[in-house]
């Protein structure tokens, strides 16, 4: 199957996590032929990742970025522009969640927190970045929601609020740009070892693995895969989708 990735530029964000999708979503890029530029809030991170991008022969950057501001992602974009003078590919897949806790304690700071940096960012990062792939008349986004957006998360409902909002924002926006040459879909991770899942209530990583169909945790390799797929030429036709990647958890 032809990818046709060869010499593509990708913006990952939320790539700096040693052990997060991002990484591992840059990896995977640069394994088939991408320069990768490395987006975080964290710098170091980011440069570790953007030198393993390196280390496989592929271009990289680290931008350290606010994602849920838009005046960083002005800033981004146009240092990404200077230097590589396109962006094919765009991954939004920075992300978090406030602690877990019932709807009614929920405070307007951890309702905000959930909205942005899931939601707004993505938004945000496709405001900035689609102008230019209009202009190229071709590009790939990939938004990184969860499960909890599609069938909801107790004690995380601004963040599955945020969630199904990225769901409802992709598919709209991915009408839209379809008729540009560009591709806008979702992947929804299953339950990961990632920075992310380690937050989670006590014993989650160790008892999930027993409900889920194939019994084992979601990789940060599974999730890279399906972001190649969707950020390939053998995914043309696929325009405003979740592919769930979730080990046969429901939904
Ligand atoms: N791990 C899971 O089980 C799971 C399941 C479903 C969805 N997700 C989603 O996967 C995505 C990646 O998370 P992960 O699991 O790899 O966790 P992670 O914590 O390992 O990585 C998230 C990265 O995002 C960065 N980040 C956070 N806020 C940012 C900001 N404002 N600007 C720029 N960077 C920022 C963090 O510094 C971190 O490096 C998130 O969108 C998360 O919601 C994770």
């Amino acid at each position: 199957m032809e990818l046709g990735l060869k010499g593509k530029v990708a913006l990952v964000t939320g790539a700096g996590s040693q052990i997060g999708f991002g990484k591992a979503i840059a990896l995977a890029l640069a394994q088939e032929g991408c320069d990768v530029i490395v987006n975080d809030i964290d710098i170091d991170g980011a440069r570790q990742t953007a030198a393993a991008v390196e280390k496989l022969g592929r271009k990289s950057m680290a931008i350290k970025a606010d994602v849920t501001r838009g005046s960083e992602w002005d800033s981004m974009v146009k240092e990404v522009m200077a230097k590589f003078s396109r962006i094919d590919i765009l991954v939004n897949n920075a992300g978090g969640c406030t602690p877990p806790k019932p709807f009614l304690e929920m405070s307007d700071k951890d309702w905000d927190f959930d909205i942005d940096v899931n939601l707004r960012s993505t938004r945000n990062g496709t405001k900035t970045v689609l102008p230019i792939m209009i202009k190229q008349k071709s590009g790939k986004i990939v938004n990184i929601t969860s499960g909890a957006g599609i069938h909801g998360g107790m004690f995380t409902s601004g963040y599955a609020a945020a969630k199904a909002g990225i769901i409802g924002f992709s598919m709209g926006v991915a009408k839209e740009a379809a008729p540009h040459g560009i591709n806008i879909n979702c992947v929804s991770p299953g339950v990961a070892d990632t920075g992310f899942a380690r937050n989670a209530p006590p014993g989650l990583l160790e008892n999930f693995p027993k409900t889920v169909p194939i019994g084992r945790l979601t990789t940060t390799q599974d999730i890279a895969n399906a972001v190649v797929f969707l950020a390939s030429d053998a995914s043309c036709d696929i325009v405003g989708q979740v592919l769930v990647v979730s080990g046969g958890v429901s939904p």
